[in-house]
């Protein structure tokens, strides 16, 4: 007998692939609502460069596939479709034992203790940079949050302590992850759309060269004993028996999970803060460890995810909201769906921090995923809230220029505010 032919995949939108692509990159959160109320809470997208990514914001979508890694899931392989520059190697890229390893030799230094000792020290560094924003004229916040970020990563976590180093680091991360504006579409791959891929990702390379040059120096130093090993993850990777390519590009990826949806956290819930005097009147009276902090965060970023999905290819069938799903399917458990479902979140488009203040969140409240491969800095990301929000708003009064908070677009796994947090600062 012929075996079982395989399920078709779930309804979805039938523009073509690249009008799929373009949508989702330009309006994430309004194609997908749209794509749900059309056809339920699963559906396929079918996006150039990608192929079919079967959306799935059930709630019992949660536990079956984002939390199924790695034995009903991999989120390496998955995120590897997405955003081909995650190494196969690394933190982000990689799966099941290989990912346990790199994961153990990373976390350390996000220890929650850890970070937490270093909150002064980072808010000390957040008023130096708030000292040089601009102010009276329009500005980007999202380009000053991402410097601040990289700053702060790579002082306190990454641990190049030397000033003129971290300088160079900070810099070089710039020049290799910065793009002019916000471009919606992910660089594509070497071996994709010849001849664009090679020479995108020759400029890529050539970019990538002089951080390269830092990080095996930061690195090979340390191994010769002509700098201190330190707590951060440059001696614990120093420590491990890598090759210096392998080590940078661990590295690399880390230090990218760490800026961008970092900048945008920040962003955000300034932006918040920014539309609502009373918020910063309660901070200036309570500071940032009294509750409503945490449920103003929460909320910000509840509305505005940084990352659009847990991203997962799964290993074996699954059967979820009455479809089945064959292996291989590559899954998207997409935040900015599962965040605005009333039923979990009453009147899910309004931005109310009292939700949060009332006990435990919703288990589909992920904006730092879920199970085994939830993001490792997340305690690391609370600790830079609590540092830079205050000191920002000590400093500056922010007065965004849109009546609303800017709608994201997508950028490869990040949902970036539009036009990059444009506001006016004045000093106080
Ligand atoms: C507010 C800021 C941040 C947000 C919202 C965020 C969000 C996320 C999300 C959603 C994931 C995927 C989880 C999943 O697939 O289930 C992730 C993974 C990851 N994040 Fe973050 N992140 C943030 C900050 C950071 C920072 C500061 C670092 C520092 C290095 C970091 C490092 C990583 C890494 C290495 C992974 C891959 C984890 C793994 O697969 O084991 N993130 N993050």
């Amino acid at each position: 007998m012929p075996p079982d032919p395989q399920p078709p995949l779930p309804a979805g939108p039938t523009a073509h692939p690249a009008v799929q692509a373009a949508l989702l990159a330009r309006d994430p959160q309004g194609a997908l609502l749209r794509a749900r109320a059309r056809h339920g809470p699963v559906f396929t997208l079918r996006l150039f460069g990608v192929g079919p990514v079967v959306v799935a914001s059930s709630a019992d979508a949660v536990g079956r596939i984002a939390d199924a890694d790695p034995v009903g899931s991999s989120a390496g392989r998955a995120r590897r479709g997405v955003l081909p520059q995650a190494a196969a190697g690394s933190a982000f890229g990689s799966d099941g034992e290989e990912h346990r390893t790199v994961r153990a030799r990373i976390a350390p230094p996000f220890d929650a203790a850890r970070v937490a000792a270093r909150q002064e020290a980072m808010a000390a560094v957040a008023a130096a940079h708030v000292a040089t924003w601009p102010t009276g004229r329009p500005f980007r916040l999202l380009s000053r949050t991402r410097t601040l970020a990289e700053e702060l990563f790579v002082r306190f976590v990454l641990g190049v302590e030397d000033d003129d180093r971290a300088r160079a680091v900070v810099q070089a991360v710039g020049r290799t992850l910065r793009t002019p504006g916000n471009p919606p579409l992910t660089p594509p791959d070497r071996d994709e759309l010849r001849p664009l891929g090679p020479l995108v990702h020759a400029e890529f390379e050539r970019r990538l060269r002089p951080l390269r040059d830092l990080l095996a120096r930061e690195v090979g130093d340390r191994r010769a004993g002509r700098r201190p090993m330190g707590d951060g993850i440059l001696g614990h990777v120093a420590a491990a028996d890598l090759p210096d390519d392998r080590v940078v590009e661990e590295l690399l990826v880390v230090l990218a999970a760490a800026q961008e949806p970092m900048a945008i956290a920040l962003t955000r819930v300034l932006d918040r803060y920014a539309r609502d005097p009373g918020l910063v009147r309660a901070l200036e009276a309570d500071g940032p460890d009294a509750p409503l902090f945490d449920a103003v965060a929460s909320e910000a970023l509840r509305l505005h995810p940084p990352a659009l999905a847990a991203l997962r290819t799964l290993a074996r069938g699954e059967e979820v909201a009455g479809h089945r799903l064959p292996a291989g399917t590559d899954v998207m458990v997409p935040f900015p769906l599962l965040h605005r479902d009333p039923a979990a979140f009453p009147d899910p488009h309004r931005f109310d921090p009292s939700r949060f203040l009332g006990g435990p969140p919703p288990p589909t409240f992920l904006p730092f995923g879920v199970g085994e491969r939830r993001c490792p800095g997340e305690p690391l990301a609370g600790v830079e809230l609590r540092a830079v929000v205050p000191a920002v708003l000590a400093a500056l009064r922010l007065r965004p220029l849109s009546r609303e908070p800017e709608r994201a677009v997508q950028r490869a796994t990040v949902l970036v505010p539009q036009r990059s947090g444009l506001l006016v600062a004045s000093r106080r």
